[in-house]
């Protein structure tokens, strides 16, 4: 039942503290502040690539992956829409792990993508929430996210738990690969088991956040912006917002404001920029600023030290 919430979409919201904590369990062994020994049977230092492919959200989430592969592990990703992978006729190496992220586990081009993997000769691991589901069974491994059953048609707490299991695996992959030294594994380990309560501080904004909203829900169009792993949220955020809102909304690479989208910017655009204080932050910020340099009503999304920095 939806209990004290409006809709399940919100009741799933605020179910993420708690299904990413049940979540990264699965991948880390707090009381060590270690990646479980379990955690991948796969033995990462023989793939020489992953082949990654999912829909919709799931396909962001994959996005937002393959940041942390190739920099934690020093592993190659390619990552395309399964509607797209399935039908290009990609070579495919036999040592590539074939790599899938689906919340049902039964979306019919990530099905396909799977299948042509398999036939391939690939090994095929799929993150996936449904453990009952046709991609759970055809899989030789599966990565669980443990979400609990998603209602709601746009996935939310399904997005938090793949980036969960993603950046597990990463830190997995990375320990197998020696890309990252024991002293980074358990800092990295211990950024990940923050992030409940982190997701729990978060949901504390929401009054604050449903003010901004009542603003944004009058508009024809939005603009969303990243950088790093903040651009595959870029496009997320314009894909709920036209999902749920049917407001026009793109996401968009911040660097490539400049080549076109900029001339779009004006009062009635609001640009939403996604920048906590990270690697990217400075050179977003600047972006934000020749996007405010146009009239673009601002909307920052950002941690406390990027509040006090920008
Ligand atoms: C879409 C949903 O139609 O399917 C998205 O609206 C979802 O939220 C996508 O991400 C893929 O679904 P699945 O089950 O493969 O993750």
């Amino acid at each position: 039942s939806k209990g004290n919430h409006r809709h399940f979409m919100e009741k799933e919201i605020h179910e993420q503290p708690e299904v990413i904590s049940h979540t990264l369990a699965n991948y880390l062994d707090f009381a060590n502040g270690t990646i479980r020994a379990d955690a991948a049977p796969i033995d990462f230092a023989k793939v020489d690539r992953i082949a990654a492919s999912a829909c919709g959200t799931a396909f962001y989430a994959g996005l937002v992956g393959k940041y942390w592969f190739e920099r934690i592990a020093r592993l190659p990703v390619d990552i395309d829409v399964a509607s797209e992978f399935r039908y290009r006729e990609m070579p495919l190496s036999k040592d590539s792990l074939a790599l899938f992220v689906s919340q049902s586990g039964e979306t019919a081009d990530t099905l396909a993508s799977l299948r042509y993997c398999k036939e391939q000769g690939l090994t095929v691991g799929t993150i996936v929430n449904v453990k009952e589901s046709t991609m759970a069974r055809e899989s030789d491994t599966i990565f669980p996210t443990l979400a609990g059953p998603e209602v709601g048609v746009a996935s939310t707490k399904a997005f938090t738990c793949q980036l969960s299991v993603l950046a597990s695996l990463a830190v997995a992959a990375g320990k197998m690969r020696g890309t990252i030294t024991d002293q980074e594994e358990r800092q990295l380990v211990r950024e990940l088991s923050e992030i409940p309560r982190y997701a729990t501080q978060a949901l504390k904004l929401e009054s604050q956040i449903e003010g901004i909203s009542r603003e944004l829900s009058q508009v024809k169009h939005a603009l969303y912006l990243g950088r790093g792993t903040n651009y595959p949220l870029a496009l997320e955020g314009a894909l709920k917002l036209k999902e749920i809102s049917y407001i026009h909304a793109e996401g968009y690479a911040a660097g490539e404001l400049k080549h076109g989208p900029i001339a779009l910017i004006d009062e009635s655009m609001p640009v939403i920029v996604i920048a906590p204080h990270d690697r990217w932050f400075e050179k977003t910020i600047s972006n934000m600023q020749e996007a405010a340099a146009r009239g673009g009503k601002i909307i920052l999304i950002t941690d406390e030290t990027g509040r006090c920095g920008q």
